[in-house]
């Protein structure tokens, strides 16, 4: 395969790119370009017509796809292949929401089995603590449930849990804590009664400092205010892949829910890691929601290039990183309780794509992963959009919308809507010159004033953006937008060439914090590091500046 900037369809985007008409000619040339760019899969619609993209340019991207063997790759995914060749691993998210009687092997054993086990586990225990026949040492119900753990196995539970807010049970309520900052548990726990609560301790590695620690400062809360280590059976359980550190850690093994080694951190929340959503919307919903991620998956592994959703987007993205220098991508939520989605996906993408070599080790000489960005809709309006519409960085959007709201009042979901399609909109056509002179003709200004402020009011327009609606979010759609997102990630890593599943650049940052750690609480100040660490160090152990 030839190197990436080497391929025929890369060299023909680099010229062509930049002679795309502005999209304002694109729509007026032709009429249909709403219905020829729009595409549903999973219960979500997708309008990518606002795009710098004429019939040229999809044919390249598309010539790009198969240049860098984009099918093969997805279908070795799919399959159970050692993609994550660093980590000598499969990587098999999908294999968490595929159908019961899939067979998908990895060395040879079909997985799907030990999934469907353990989904039934989460089903026992989901049921027993909604139904509040799990009860804490003192025979009371279970009230509370604190979920602990970071990276993946946090921000997916969390911000999934609070998009199915309407479909929470009355009976429970789940807390987070992620942040080795003592503040964090500390404020938790202290509305807590510990004969109700009910600790899940989620670490795929079981050896993630911050969340050791928080399982440890809960443990100990637990047992001065009462509960003794007998006790910890009933009021901590664990989702790890280390069953024998959590057994150690005083976990009962009877209360520790397995995941593998084929489900990176940032795609695990289909997995016994969902735990906290399912205890929340309950194991139908919790079904709900894989069944629309395998409604996706069937999408992205089936519908031909051209028509596939989560490609789509992949060469979009790609479109503008490597060949309009965009840094930046945002994701933008018409939708309130969709207003954590942005800080997952970007999780998911930047841990993901964040990458400088490619496969083979080479140093990359194109741009990979973007920084993805982006909050909810309207109140972004009122702050950074400014710089999306007039500013001199290129960043592309996503909107994303559900037409139906769970909370209808008056005129709030039209006014919502009108703001989002009026946004894409503006990014689209900007404003010209002569539309902003126009706009000032019957204001007082002298004439001066009005060619100056003219001037201010331009916008070039010309700015991408993606549309995707779905009916109402459900667990089902909020599932298939999720898995839109993984794939979308996935087909960018393929076409950069780059390992997509691994993160070796948290590393370092982890082992220098031991190296500090141990330094902070050493009889004497550090001299042996840079200037500044040993200056910093120093600083901390003194108390105060
Ligand atoms: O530090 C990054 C990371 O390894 C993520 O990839 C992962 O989701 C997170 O830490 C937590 O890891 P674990 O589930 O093993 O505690």
């Amino acid at each position: 395969m030839p190197l990436l900037t080497q391929t025929k369809a890369w060299q023909a985007l680099a010229e062509h790119s930049q002679q795309v008409a502005h999209m304002r000619e694109l729509f007026a040339q032709h009429p249909g370009r709403f219905d020829d760019m729009s595409l549903q899969a999973a219960g979500l619609f997708l309008d990518y017509s606002k795009n710098r993209v004429d019939d040229k340019t999809w044919s390249l991207l598309l010539q790009l796809a198969e240049e860098t063997g984009l099918s093969n790759k997805v279908k070795a995914m799919f399959q159970g292949e050692i993609i994550n060749t660093t980590e000598h691993r499969a990587v098999l998210h999908t294999a968490l929401r595929a159908e019961a009687s899939a067979d998908i092997r990895v060395d040879g054993v079909n997985v799907v089995p030990e999934v469907q086990q353990t989904l039934a586990k989460m089903a026992e225990f989901v049921g027993a603590l909604r139904e509040g026949r799990w009860q804490g040492y003192t025979g009371k119900t279970i009230t509370d449930v604190v979920s602990i753990g970071i990276g993946g196995s946090f921000l997916g539970p969390k911000i999934v849990s609070e998009a199915l807010k309407p479909y929470w049970t009355e009976h429970l309520r789940c807390h987070y804590v992620a942040n080795v900052d003592g503040t964090a548990i500390s404020e938790k726990l202290a509305k807590l009664d510990h004969e109700t609560t009910l600790f899940i301790m989620s670490s795929k590695s079981f050896g993630t400092q911050e969340t050791l620690t928080n399982t440890l400062s809960a443990k100990d809360w637990f047992i001065r205010a009462g509960g003794s280590q007998q006790d910890i059976a009933k009021h901590f359980v664990a989702v790890t892949s280390n069953v024998v550190k959590a057994t150690e850690f005083g976990i009962d093994a009877a209360n520790i829910f397995p995941m593998w080694d084929w489900v990176g951190g940032r795609y695990s929340l289909w997995s016994a890691i969902g735990l906290p959503i399912a205890v929340m919307i309950g194991m139908d919903n919790f079904r709900a929601l894989l069944q629309g991620a395998r409604n996706m998956d069937n999408h992205f592994a089936s519908a031909p290039l051209n028509a596939n959703m989560p490609v789509i987007m992949g060469l979009l993205s790609v479109l503008y990183s490597n060949f309009h220098q965009a840094q930046s991508h945002v994701v933008l939520t018409y939708d309130h309780y969709l207003r954590g989605l942005p800080a997952y996906f970007q999780q998911l993408d930047m841990e993901s794509n964040g990458k400088h070599v490619t496969l083979a080790g080479e140093d990359v000489d194109y741009a990979t992963g973007p920084v993805i960005w982006g909050g909810e809709g309207t109140n972004g309006q009122h702050a950074y959009h400014q710089l999306i519409h007039q500013g001199t960085a290129l960043i592309p959007a996503d909107f994303i919308l559900p037409l139906q709201s769970h909370n209808p009042l008056g005129e709030h979901h039209a006014q919502l809507a009108s703001n989002c399609f009026g946004q894409t909109q503006a990014l689209m056509q900007g404003r010209t010159l002569s539309e902003a002179l126009a706009e000032l003709s019957s204001s007082t200004l002298d004439a001066k004033d009005k060619e100056l402020i003219a001037k201010h009011k331009v916008m070039t327009g010309n700015k991408p953006s993606n549309t995707i609606l779905m009916d109402k979010l459900t667990p089902a759609t909020l599932g298939a937008l999720i898995a839109l997102y993984e794939h979308r990630t996935f087909v960018q890593g393929a076409i950069w060439d780059i390992n997509s599943f691994d993160q070796w650049g948290v590393e370092l940052g982890k082992t220098l914090g031991n190296d500090v750690l141990a330094r902070l609480a050493a009889p004497q100040d550090a001299t042996e590091l840079d200037a500044s660490s040993n200056g910093l160090i120093n600083l901390f152990r003194k108390g105060n500046i």
